[in-house]
């Protein structure tokens, strides 16, 4: 369904090579999507506290963009862009890359039309000034954060979720080798490739991630508690219960 509905915006795919499943299954989600209500939603959480876990599902339901700065940034390292350049060496350290940078990416990002319906910001904002500039963002374009999800978790649980975390690339998929084992062990469930993991999932850069999201992320958390829009979930928990926290937050 992602592949098509990409070709589709773009002027040189003819529609009528578009088996009909495909279009009748993007017709009856556009379709669903529209009497969906919008939502601009922030996912706050600790390395490993299951953020990128829940994000699809919520993507699925509402309709929403999904915008990991985690994700853009490591595309962009990966592609050498001048963007992925000047972020490589911070990220590699379990450092934040700087705010002016990933306030420019999420401007750009929030514009994409499949934004039109909101957004699930995961990995954004990290620091109190990333926060406020997107706040003023916002303000010009007369919207507003409706929720913010706090993952909140203790930081003993977190080694074991990261190192044990395997990624397929170019889809964003997670698996974990003992809480959400691929289907084959190293190889992704539906295209079959390779599953790789991320340099940063070591033991040792952890500690610099989760000693940067204390100091510097768990203050976001307090900016908006004081504009009231935060709920708390039990992050520990497995991945099902903590999507039925969720789906009671978002439809209260
Ligand atoms: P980023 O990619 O955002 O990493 P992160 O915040 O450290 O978050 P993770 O992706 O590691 O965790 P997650 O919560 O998504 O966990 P997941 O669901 O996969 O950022 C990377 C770097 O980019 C930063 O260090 C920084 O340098 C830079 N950066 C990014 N944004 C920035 C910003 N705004 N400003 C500045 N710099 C920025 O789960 C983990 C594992 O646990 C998986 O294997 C999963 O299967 C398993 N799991 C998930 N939920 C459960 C559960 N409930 N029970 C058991 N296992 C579970």
């Amino acid at each position: 369904r992602k592949i098509y509905r990409g070709r589709m915006a773009s002027s040189s795919v003819n529609l009528e090579d578009v088996p009909s499943v495909d279009l009748m299954t993007e017709l009856l989600r556009r379709m669903k999507c529209s009497s969906k209500p919008d939502k601009r939603l922030i996912l706050i959480g600790p390395p490993g506290s299951g953020k990128g876990t829940q994000s699809p599902l919520i993507k699925d339901e509402y309709c929403l963009c999904h915008l990991a700065t985690g994700d853009m940034l490591r595309a962009a390292v990966a592609a050498k862009t001048p963007l992925g350049i000047k972020a490589n060496e911070a990220m590699d350290k379990g450092e934040l890359v700087s705010d002016d940078l990933v306030v420019g990416i999420i401007e750009e990002a929030i514009k994409k039309p499949s934004c039109q319906k909101g957004f699930i910001l995961d990995g954004f904002p990290r620091t109190v000034v990333q926060a406020e500039k997107f706040d003023e963002m916002l303000e010009k374009k007369g919207i507003k954060v409706d929720k913010v999800l706090n993952f909140a978790i203790d930081d003993s649980i977190l080694e074991e979720r990261i190192t044990g975390r395997w990624i397929h690339p170019s889809s964003g998929r997670s698996y974990h080798m003992k809480y959400a084992p691929p289907k084959v062990l190293g190889v992704d469930d539906v295209t079959g490739e390779p599953l790789i993991q991320r340099k940063d999932d070591t033991a040792e850069v952890l500690k610099s991630r989760l000693a940067s999201f204390h100091r510097q992320t768990e203050p976001v958390i307090d900016y908006y508690n004081k504009k009231g829009i935060v709920a708390d979930l039990h992050a520990e928990k497995p991945p099902k219960e903590v999507s039925a926290e969720v789906q009671k937050v978002l439809s209260s």
